[in-house]
């Protein structure tokens, strides 16, 4: 695919657990999408943790994963080179990069992966249908997205989905604000466990970047 000269990329390497790695394109202009944040290291390093395996198999194999607010598209695309059917999902204006990133690693999918628009709030979740896990990275960070965000997890989730969302904690300006009302209204609608930090990847963790699993109640 022919690089459009407007937007040069830079690349994120992430090493795998079997040795191989993900290649992930950055852009150097854009929205905050365009870039892989720490929580997205982190979760998608979490998810190769023991806890994720049973006799050996990843318990995403064969399971549904939708991720929301996918930006570059790294976190799902580790899901799916666990086994999962993944749809990332995010904003039209990131859809040429997640393709692009999509295609840098199809070599390494061992289930399936396409992206799709969806855009918090807008009722185009459910055609999504009632995965088994919806992925989240980095996505409470901004006021009025709070609401529609919580939309859009309210109608994607079935009774079994899990939620597993990670994030950020920002201390300047208005983010603590955000994040306390993020899980106040959460709390209404889903059941919410805090994954401590010795469960999260031995390298890729940090004090500031949380877990949580979250079940619709
Ligand atoms: C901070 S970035 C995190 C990107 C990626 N998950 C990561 O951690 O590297 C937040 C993402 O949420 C997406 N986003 C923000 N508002 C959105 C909305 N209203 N609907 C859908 N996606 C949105 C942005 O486009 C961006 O990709």
């Amino acid at each position: 695919m022919a690089e459009p000269r407007s937007c040069p990329y830079f690349h994120r390497t992430v090493e795998k657990r079997d040795g191989s790695s993900l290649l992930i394109k950055q852009c150097t202009s854009g929205d905050v999408g365009c870039v892989v944040w720490d929580a997205a290291i982190v979760i998608s390093k979490y998810l190769e943790t023991d806890c994720f395996y049973r006799n050996g198999e990843h318990i995403f194999l064969n399971k549904s994963v939708v991720e929301i607010g996918s930006g570059t598209g790294i976190v799902g695309i580790m899901a799916a080179t666990l086994g999962a059917n993944v749809t990332v999902t995010d904003l039209e204006e990131l859809q040429d990069l997640l393709t692009r990133n999509i295609e840098e690693n199809k070599h390494l999918i061992t289930g399936s992966i396409e992206a799709k628009v969806l855009k918090w709030g807008e009722k185009k979740a459910s055609g999504l249908g009632c995965p088994d896990y919806v992925l989240m990275a980095d996505c409470i960070y901004y006021e009025e997205s709070l609401e529609p965000l919580i939309e859009t997890l309210k109608e994607l989730v079935g009774p079994e989905t899990c939620i597993i969302c990670c994030y950020e904690e920002r201390t300047m300006g208005i983010n603590p604000q955000i994040q306390e009302a993020f899980f106040e209204i959460l709390k209404l609608h889903f059941d919410v466990e805090k994954i401590p930090i010795e469960k999260h990847d031995e390298e890729y963790r940090s004090e500031d970047i949380h877990i949580f699993h979250m079940w619709k109640r």
